[in-house]
């Protein structure tokens, strides 16, 4: 039996850091509904000309150097975003030249803020075929670009940045398993209606911009979350007690509260960055990841589940042996 087991994690954040009292300057918003209501306390933002593949480079970089790889061993790059750089080439693609690589099959996937564990799935498989020795998996955003900065309801939740991991195979230890969905019927709840074959709006266009039903989106993504928990633990018939570590997607603190009530787990054993990151989408759960593995709290040996949920819905989770 084959695994694919992560080698190095990285991030890597945009240098620019706006505060919730920085956000009430130029909205009807303030840094105590925030903290209460998202338990978001700061977001950082990409520069000007800044974009996501930038990012994602950074974050590719530190993966590697914690991998103690060649990026020359890189043999499948698989890149989730909702905020590619180009229509094409993928952001994927556009990563391995700034790598200097060349030949490997490089993809991007949108499945929204659940667009890392959709890369970390499928590059998963690639790996246990036997397709693949060396994965690099990204989840890079720059979501700053479509929040509407006029609308409270959403603008104060989102921020920008990259987390990558290195996949490599091992014999013993490493993803336990994967699991992926999606249901349109939620299509209408979070979205964001520009694009290519629509028409991209010029910006400022509100088809640019989220749309969010938040009050609804909050309630499905709870059930959503409580439930793949559960599909998790049966597949792999683990109670769980099995679980050292929850690194879940960071879309609001109540949100990651109620599925770690769902497991039992003290918030000491959950990663939680939403405070100084918001919402990431799909870069949040590698850098949750890389915050928890950099910080010394995740070990070697230990049994994460990570999990996230965005728009689509879309939601998925990975089980895994550190
Ligand atoms: N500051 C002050 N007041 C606000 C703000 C704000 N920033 N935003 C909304 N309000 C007001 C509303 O107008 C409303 O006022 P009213 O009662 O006078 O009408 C009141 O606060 C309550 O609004 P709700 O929308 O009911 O607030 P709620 O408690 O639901 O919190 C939030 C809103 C934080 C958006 C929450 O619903 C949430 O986190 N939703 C889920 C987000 C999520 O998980 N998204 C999925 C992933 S994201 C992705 O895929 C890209």
């Amino acid at each position: 039996m084959m695994y694919s087991r992560i080698a190095g994690t990285g991030s890597y954040l945009p240098a620019r850091v706006v505060t919730n009292f920085d956000l009430a300057k130029t909205m009807d918003t303030s840094d105590e509904w925030i903290r209460e209501r998202t338990g978001i306390v700061q977001r950082h933002i990409a520069a000007e000309g800044e974009t996501t593949v930038d990012l994602a480079e950074h974050a590719a970089r530190r993966a590697i150097e914690a991998a103690g790889i060649d990026p020359a061993e890189i043999d499948l790059i698989a890149f989730g975003t909702t905020t590619p750089d180009q229509v094409f080439p993928n952001c994927g693609v556009l990563l391995q030249d700034r790598l200097g690589l060349r030949g490997c099959p490089a993809m991007g996937l949108e499945a929204a803020c659940t667009g890392f564990i959709y890369a970390l799935s499928i590059a998963d498989k690639f790996i246990r075929l036997g397709d693949a020795k060396c994965a690099l998996v990204v989840g890079a955003e720059t979501l700053s670009r479509i929040c509407d900065w006029t609308d409270r309801g959403t603008a104060i939740l989102f921020g920008d940045g990259a987390g990558a991991v290195v996949l490599k195979p091992d014999s013993e230890a490493g993803i336990i398993s994967t699991h992926l969905h999606a249901d349109s019927t939620y299509k209408d709840l979070l979205y964001c209606p520009a694009g290519v074959s629509k028409g991209i709006g010029r910006p400022g266009d509100p088809a640019m911009h989220i749309k969010m039903s938040g009050n609804e989106t909050f309630k499905v993504a709870v059930n959503t979350l409580g439930r793949i928990v559960d599909e998790t633990l049966a597949a792999n018939s683990l109670d769980k007690s099995a679980i050292d570590w929850l690194v879940p997607h960071q879309a609001n603190i109540r949100i990651i509260q109620a599925t770690a009530r769902k497991l039992d787990m003290p918030m000491e054993r959950v990663i939680v960055t939403v405070d100084t990151h918001g919402n990431t989408s799909a870069a949040s759960v590698p850098l949750a990841l890389d915050a928890g593995v950099r910080s010394g709290r995740i070990k070697r040996g230990e049994m994460l589940l990570l999990e996230a949920f965005g728009g689509g819905f879309t939601w998925g989770s990975a089980l895994l042996r550190y």
